[in-house]
């Protein structure tokens, strides 16, 4: 049976470190503001919002929560961005992903300050991962995911890690934090998605597999080889009626049956999601510093 890697005690750890560079800069006169955007009523990402919110408060950061109504143009949209990017009190900004259909994501996130983008999503952020510049924001979930690995005293460098998924949230940014050179990363890097041919022979070679397809249950027992870590990125609903809440949160891995051969696995929740969180709020803290 696989070990299981415990997301929410790894982010806490974090957290210690965040605390003594916030309280170190609150007695410099400066205190880490983020804002978070959420246009729409969207039921997870409402929740994803509401979380990042409660633990900026939690770590005493400056939060600004916007929430927009469904209907928000893009112009509005724009205009929300362009103020906040002209308030000092904010360092970090972040509109949740993903935006109702009248709004033009891309031409959203152009319009962000990339030294208030905390999510890492703006091309001169991308540009700065791919050249490996310190200064630039890479995106949380990725982050989160290398951090998580580190802590658990997995080995990346040299090892094969296979992303499942070719996101601009996760799969791309992941595989290029991966093979970046330095010895927190020199992994060997494969990128599979829902075209690829022969997916499970390449999945099975993975010392490390990360699944981030947005399927619940896509991997089974055999995509793994024995002794593999996997990270399970995937977070969908699922109707349940035995559940208080009518649905029941499950990952892209078929977790019972995976866990049985893995060396290491995730659990979700209570795995990346909780890293996420934490390296947003890292991500603020460091955007706060850069502009001290
Ligand atoms: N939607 C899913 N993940 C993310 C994320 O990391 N940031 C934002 N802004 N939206 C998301």
């Amino acid at each position: 049976m696989a070990n299981l890697i415990d997301g929410r005690a790894i982010a806490e750890k974090v957290y210690v470190d965040l605390r003594r560079q916030i309280a170190e800069l609150k007695s410099k006169g400066v205190t880490p503001g983020l804002a978070v955007v959420l246009v729409g009523d969207n039921p997870a990402s409402r929740a994803y919002v509401r979380s990042k919110d409660k633990m900026s408060r939690e770590l005493g950061l400056h939060s600004v929560k916007l929430e927009l109504p469904a209907m928000t143009t893009q112009s509005e949209l724009l205009s929300r961005v362009e103020e906040l990017n002209r308030d000092p009190a904010i360092h970090g900004i972040l509109v949740q992903s993903p935006p109702p259909k009248q709004i033009d994501e891309a031409a959203i996130v152009r319009a962000l300050d990339p030294r208030k983008d905390v999510d890492g999503f703006h091309p001169v952020n991308v540009a700065k991962l791919v050249s490996a510049a310190a200064d630039g924001f890479v995106p949380c979930t990725p982050l989160g995911i290398q951090r998580l690995l580190l802590e658990s005293k997995i080995d990346i460098s040299g090892a094969h890690v296979v992303i499942l998924g070719r996101s601009m949230i996760v799969g791309k940014p992941l595989a290029l934090l991966l093979m970046q050179k330095n010895k927190d990363a020199d992994a060997t890097v494969t990128v599979v998605h829902s075209r690829s041919r022969n997916l499970e022979k390449i999945t099975r070679s993975a010392d490390i597999l990360i699944a981030a397809i947005g399927r619940a249950n896509f991997v089974k027992s055999e995509h793994v080889r024995d002794g593999a870590v996997i990270v399970d990125v995937g977070i969908s609903r699922v109707e349940d009626a035995t559940n208080e809440r009518g649905y029941r949160l499950v990952g892209d891995v078929a977790f019972d049956e995976v866990a049985k051969k893995a060396a290491a696995i995730t659990p979700v929740p209570g795995g990346v999601g909780p890293m996420t969180i934490a390296m947003l709020m890292a991500n603020t803290v460091k955007a706060c510093r850069q502009v001290l």
